[in-house]
């Protein structure tokens, strides 16, 4: 199987999930419901729950068996970009090809609907933890991950931010929180339910999600918006701290470059990571 194909057989095993997970909603009143299935069903990439199903399959962890913190992986995200496009946030219209969720549903059912979403994961990983002492601590990292020591502090560095003296240590900070904290976990995830490779892991996730964001912030600047599927070009417009803004383009796509053979290096000789290998140069070469 070939790259594309593998991102595939992870990608419909999670979305088969998801699918069956949206239709069992049914909470009242029905907007919660609607809101919530929306944000999940509107066509992401889904690459945090494949990451985690393609890194326990690496690691030889059935993955079929773990789908639930593939679910609450994507929750967790898809909350975090419910309230990142909010009027108090980064006011963003699009979201995935369409309006977000706050255009659709209102502000105030899309600061729930992100609520709910969160609290759900949170009830998942409540279930896996009484499973093995390995999904205990696999739960415990995502919901460090998710919090304030993770997503939300970057997101909180992040508008802190917006309009300031561009400073080296910020934009480490916001890069390795906001985004790279829920791209490493999934890794780490797999790792801690394996009973190996979790320092390789946690470097590895770690460049990944700074990479991740690398190439966010390049694209918000040359992207192509019918690609892309949100609003572009918004990171100057707010004066975000990014790389573009502090180092320029050029030298962004350098760093792109040295981050990509970072998480290659943390890859070094581990067996069974091709997929893993490839998947840094489909998040260096993206275009959405
Ligand atoms: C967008 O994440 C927000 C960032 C952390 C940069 P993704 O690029 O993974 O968004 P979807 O899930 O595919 O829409
Ligand atoms: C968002 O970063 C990271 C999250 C935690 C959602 P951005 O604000 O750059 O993401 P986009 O560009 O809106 O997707
Ligand atoms: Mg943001
Ligand atoms: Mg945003
Ligand atoms: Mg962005």
């Amino acid at each position: 199987m070939n790259f594309a194909e593998r991102y595939q057989q992870y990608y419909k095993a999670f979305e088969t999930e998801l699918i069956r997970f949206c239709a069992d909603m049914n909470f009242t009143p029905a907007v919660l419901t609607e809101s919530m299935r929306y944000s999940l069903l509107s066509g992401g990439k889904r690459v945090r729950p494949v990451l985690f199903l393609a890194a326990a399959d690496c690691l030889g962890v059935p993955y079929e068996a773990e789908l639930n913190f593939a679910l609450a992986l994507e929750c967790i995200h898809t909350y975090s970009l419910i309230h990142d496009d909010l009027p108090a946030m980064d006011n963003d219209d699009y979201r995935r090809g369409r309006e977000s969720n706050h255009k659709k549903f209102g502000e105030a059912n899309a600061i729930l609907a992100g609520d709910a979403l969160l609290s759900y994961a949170f009830q998942l990983l409540l279930v896996e933890s009484g499973k093995s002492d390995r999904h205990l601590r696999a739960a415990l990292a995502l919901s460090r991950a998710a919090g304030a020591e993770g997503m939300v502090a970057g997101q909180s560095a992040d508008l802190l931010s917006e309009g300031k003296e561009a400073e080296r240590d910020t934009l480490s900070f916001i890069y390795e929180h906001k985004t790279g904290k829920l791209v490493q976990a999934p890794l780490v995830m797999a790792a801690m339910l394996a009973g190996k490779n979790e320092a390789q892991m946690r470097e590895y996730g770690k460049n990944l999600g700074i990479l991740f964001q690398i190439t966010d912030d390049i694209l918000d600047v040359k992207g192509e918006n019918s690609a892309m599927g949100k609003t572009l070009g918004k990171d100057e417009k707010a004066e975000k701290l990014t790389c573009v803004r502090l180092y320029g383009a050029k030298r962004s796509e350098q760093l792109a470059d040295e981050c990509a053979a970072n998480c290659l290096a943390a890859l070094d000789r581990m067996e069974n990571a091709d997929f893993l290998r490839e998947f840094v140069y489909f998040v260096r070469n993206r275009n959405h």
